[in-house]
């Protein structure tokens, strides 16, 4: 409520800030956790909470008229169609050059990923985090956030015969053949679920094809681990449908939060103002760089230091897919959850995920993921014309990402005499270089904060997400930011409560 004082308040409810308030609470601190996306916790006219990829509905895009699908067209058609204006799960956010996908609701991003939950390789960490212990992280928390996320893996034997990874197996074979590692990718997923979906006791959700718009039953989101573990602690009170739109110093000490309350239409229904003693930003990489770019810029925060909205990346995502010959079907039930990798990191600069094209008919596609290892980074800056956040992020750049995943395609292409397909992302489009599903950075760790995450300038205002990592994690983010998140919120429970 207005007026209301809360000794602890997180902005945003995705990994960053459910390990925050978890820890938190676990500690003895009150936290209010503050969402602008739904709860998520009730269903349709359907029964399902979640809207199926292949039928997007009013619940499945972020004040949008019109769906914005990642693989826009198929065999000449285009995708897209109308939708009601509503605060649906996937935001489709337009930066300048470059399309961000983000969950919306509690959970955050956990809501409409894929759960591939992958731990880089040791070797590569130093340059994801220069200015963090690597022994501390693979000693202690990468193993704890693997553990309270519920990260698994693939059984080896059931993927070798189940129809739903006809797919994988296929991409496997074409990996090896060209002499590209094939790793098995640890997800969130259930895999027991997942076999007993197949077997056909338990409502299909993988094999339903659900994913980007939310999984109704296998996924482990973070709603059933961190939140739920969060919740059972009886000290975090969530508000969705809140959205933080100032942060500033309170004449009594703490910080002053101005919290706009929107509808299921994005319309603001009240303003309330509390007050905290500490916030954690924990908005996601795009959502707290435009924050706090704006609240420098604006007078609120403007003790904040030059490399605020700095040091911004896409992870090098970038798509593509394959047409295969027809003696290599990859199979009319895919798993919509992704469980193998080609790693041509150290060689060529990418990791490639095997990635399913759940449309239910046999598309002899192979479709991937790739993660390169791009050095390009862009940077957040306050706009006072429009009152609003620009990237300076350029198509262009998505090149040298391209570049780097034809090491890997172009050399299977030429080993299994086959192309790519051009109908994926438009007319005659290869690649799919206007997106990334990964962003990272614009709060940089041990520049924009110091080396915990508490932002220079203010005491008692810390970065927790995928904004403090600077734009690159050599695979797919959300168990390094969650491990990251563990790491600082120890420190700052020891020493700044
Ligand atoms: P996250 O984005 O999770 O959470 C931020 C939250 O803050 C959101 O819920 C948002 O609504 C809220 N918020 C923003 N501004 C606010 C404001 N002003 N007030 C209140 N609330 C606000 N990663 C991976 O490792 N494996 C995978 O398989 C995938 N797959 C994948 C697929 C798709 C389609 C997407 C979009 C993303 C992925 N990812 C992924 C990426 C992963 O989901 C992402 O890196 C993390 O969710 C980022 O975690 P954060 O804690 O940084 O923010």
């Amino acid at each position: 409520d207005s007026g209301a004082h809360v000794p602890a308040l997180v902005v945003g409810t995705g990994y960053g800030g459910s390990v925050a308030a978890l820890r938190l609470a676990q500690a003895g601190v009150d936290v209010h956790m503050i969402e602008m996306g739904m709860a998520w916790d009730t269903p349709g006219s359907d029964g399902k909470i979640f809207a199926n990829t292949t039928s997007p509905d009013v619940r499945s895009y972020w004040l949008r008229t019109r769906t914005k699908q990642p693989i826009s067209n198929f065999l000449g058609y285009p995708l897209d169609k109308d939708v009601p204006r509503h605060t649906g799960i996937l935001d489709a956010e337009e930066m300048g050059q470059i399309i961000v996908y983000q969950g919306r609701g509690v959970g955050g991003g956990s809501l409409v990923n894929g759960g591939m939950a992958v731990t880089p390789r040791r070797e590569n960490f130093g340059a994801i985090l220069p200015s963090v212990d690597a022994a501390e992280m693979y000693g202690t928390y990468y193993p704890r956030a693997n553990a309270t996320l519920g990260v698994g893996t693939v059984d080896p034997a059931w993927f070798e015969s189940a129809d739903c990874y006809q797919f994988a197996r296929v991409g496997r074979k074409h990996a090896e053949r060209s002499g590209f590692p094939f790793v098995f990718v640890p997800d969130v997923y259930d895999w027991d679920y997942m076999e007993k979906e197949a077997a056909g006791t338990v409502p299909r959700s993988a094999l339903a094809g659900e994913i980007l718009y939310g999984n109704n039953y296998g996924k482990k989101s973070l709603q059933k681990t961190y939140l739920a573990q969060a919740g059972a602690t009886g000290k975090v009170a969530i508000s969705p449908l809140h959205k933080v739109t100032s942060v500033a110093p309170a004449a009594g000490g703490g910080y002053t939060v101005v919290i706009d309350q929107i509808d299921t239409t994005g319309t603001t229904t009240a303003t309330k103002t509390v007050t905290a003693d500490k916030v954690f930003f924990a908005a996601g990489s795009v959502g707290t760089s435009k924050l706090l770019v704006q609240l420098k810029a604006t007078g609120a925060l403007p003790a904040l230091n030059a490399e605020i909205g700095k040091g911004w990346g896409d992870n090098g995502n970038v798509m593509c897919g394959r047409a295969n010959h027809m003696w290599d079907p990859t199979g009319k039930l895919q798993a919509s959850i992704p469980c193998g990798g080609i790693d041509n990191w150290t060689a060529g600069g990418a990791f490639a995920e095997v990635a399913p094209l759940p449309t239910g008919i046999e598309t002899y596609a192979s479709f991937y993921l790739s993660i390169t290892n791009t050095p390009h980074r862009a940077e957040f800056t306050w706009n006072p014309q429009t009152g609003r956040a620009d990237l300076n992020w350029q198509t262009a750049w998505k090149q040298t990402s391209v570049d780097m995943a034809r090491t890997i395609f172009d050399k299977i292409n030429a080993k299994e005499g086959t192309i790519y397909r051009t109908d994926l992302f438009g007319a005659y489009k290869i690649w799919g270089d206007h997106l990334t599903y990964h962003p990272l950075g614009g709060a940089v760790l041990d520049k924009a904060t110091d080396n915990y995450g508490r932002l220079h300038g203010y005491a008692g205002l810390y970065v927790i997400d995928g904004s403090l990592i600077p734009g690159n994690t050599s695979v797919n983010p959300f168990v390094t930011i969650t491990a990251l998140a563990e790491r600082n919120i120890e420190k700052i429970i020891a020493t700044d409560l």
